[in-house]
Order: C-alpha cells, then sequence, then structure tokens
C-alpha cells in the first residue's frame, strides 16, 4: 500500500502539472467500468513519458502493453504532424477497450494498435520494416522486458531512448533471491544494460499512488 504522503503528493503534482482533460479521464473511468486493473503510469508518470517524448522530438514511438490506453494517449500527444505510434496488447478485451479510448481522444489515426502477445507481433512490424523508434516504452509482461529491450535496440538509431517500467519493483530488484518471477528478468535487465557499449542507462527508484517502484531509462548511444 501507498503511503499517504506519496499519495497526496502524486496528487497534488497531478492537480498543476498533470491534469486531466476529458480524454484522459474518460479513459481511466472506462477503462475502470470495463474492469480492468488500475495499473496504468500515474499522470505525473504519464506527463514524464509526455516530456522525454517531447524533449526528442520523437516521430516514431513503438509502446509494449497497451492496457486501456491511458500511456498510449499520453506518448501520442507528444507527436508532431505525421508521427506514428504503434502499441502492442496481447489481451483482446483491453485492446477494445483501448481503441474506443484512443478514439475519444481523436489519437486513432496516429495509434497503430496491434492484438496479440508482442513476441509474435514482432516479426509483421519486421516484415513491415517499421522502425526505427525514437523511443520505445516497455510496459507489458514484465518477464519479456529483456527480450523486448533487445528487439527495441535492434529498431533504434543513436538518439533512441528506452524507458521500462516497472523494474523495482517494492524494492525487489536488489534481492537475488527474491519470490516475485518478474525480478530475474529485471536483474538481467540490468546486467545487459551495464554490459553493451550501445547503451547508456540509469534506474530511478518512484514512490507515489502505485507504491514503491521505479523505471530505467536507456539512451541509445551506438
Ligand atoms: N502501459 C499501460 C499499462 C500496461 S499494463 C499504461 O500505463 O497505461 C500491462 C499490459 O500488458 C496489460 O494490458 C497486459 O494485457 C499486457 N500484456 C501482458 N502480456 C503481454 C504480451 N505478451 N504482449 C503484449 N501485451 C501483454
Ligand atoms: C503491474 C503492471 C504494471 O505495468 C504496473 O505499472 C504495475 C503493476 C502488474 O502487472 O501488477
Ligand atoms: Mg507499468
Amino acid at each position: 500500500m501507498p503511503e499517504r504522503a506519496w499519495t497526496e503528493v502524486d496528487e497534488y503534482v497531478s492537480g498543476l502539472l498533470a491534469p486531466h482533460d476529458e480524454a484522459l479521464a474518460a479513459a481511466l473511468r472506462e477503462s475502470e467500468a470495463a474492469g480492468l486493473p488500475a495499473i496504468q503510469v500515474s499522470p505525473p508518470q504519464g506527463k514524464l513519458l509526455y516530456l522525454l517524448a517531447r524533449s526528442i522530438g520523437a516521430r516514431a514511438i513503438l509502446e509494449f502493453g497497451t492496457l486501456g490506453g491511458y500511456s498510449t494517449i499520453w506518448l501520442a500527444r507528444a507527436l508532431p504532424e505525421g508521427g506514428r505510434l504503434v502499441t502492442l496488447e496481447a489481451n483482446p478485451g483491453n485492446a477494445e477497450v483501448a481503441a474506443a479510448n484512443i478514439e475519444r481522444a481523436g489519437l486513432a489515426g496516429v495509434v497503430d494498435l496491434r492484438v496479440g502477445p508482442a513476441l509474435d507481433l514482432l516479426p509483421g512490424l519486421d516484415a513491415e520494416g517499421a522502425g526505427p523508434f525514437d523511443l520505445t516504452f516497455i510496459d507489458a509482461d514484465k518477464a519479456s522486458t529483456p527480450e523486448y529491450f533487445t528487439w527495441a535496440l535492434d529498431h533504434s538509431h543513436p538518439g533512441s531512448l528506452i524507458v521500462s517500467d516497472n523494474v523495482v519493483r517494492f524494492g525487489e530488484l536488489a534481492n537475488p533471491a527474491s519470490d516475485d518471477p518478474t525480478i530475474p528478468a529485471q536483474r538481467r535487465l540490468h546486467e545487459m544494460l551495464a554490459a553493451d557499449p550501445r547503451v547508456e542507462a540509469t534506474t530511478i527508484q518512484t514512490v507515489g499512488i502505485k507504491g514503491h517502484d521505479g523505471f530505467n531509462v536507456a539512451l541509445v548511444i551506438g
């Protein structure tokens, strides 16, 4: 459970700096009504994704794990005219909710939502010559984060960013004997990042309405 102060600070910051307009509010409302789990990024995190995409002038974005499209909307709003976002979602029910939320946000012409397990969809993207992507947001099944990262890196260019969510997991990242089945994958991601001269990266711990977690940001340099 998040501590009261963490939630209050997230609410304070969101109210001033990441307020919901009708499309974001509706995306959460409809996601909840459809019974989707409330595991989307927090409003300040959504704003950070938007700012990162804006700051690098991202024109091509890839997302692993759409859920109801909340992070998708934040990211897609950072795109300039002619920009595109591809988002991959395994659960057809989630994808249906997301498609309606994206449409309501006026982003149906910008967002390419594909339904299926991401690892099954990637060969199709390859065949279409998709990428390179300027920014990739990895937020699907956590055990596959290293595989998604490897694919994203192979479809990046120097200057691309790859952001991976949920890498800290209540501090379990630092516990090699963790019971959390996703932790070996998060530790493998960190070992890959440390060893790969094509990237420079860091992980930032977060507290907030989703408790204690964190995200990794990797900059492709070569
Ligand atoms: N990025 C969203 C939250 C994603 S939650 C947001 O912040 O708004 C994780 C999502 O990944 C869920 O919708 C889940 O169905 C999806 N998922 C799980 N396994 C997957 C896989 N193998 N391929 C693609 N998506 C997957
Ligand atoms: C879970 C998934 C997420 O993407 C997240 O940010 C938090 C929790 C989960 O599957 O529990
Ligand atoms: Mg997440």
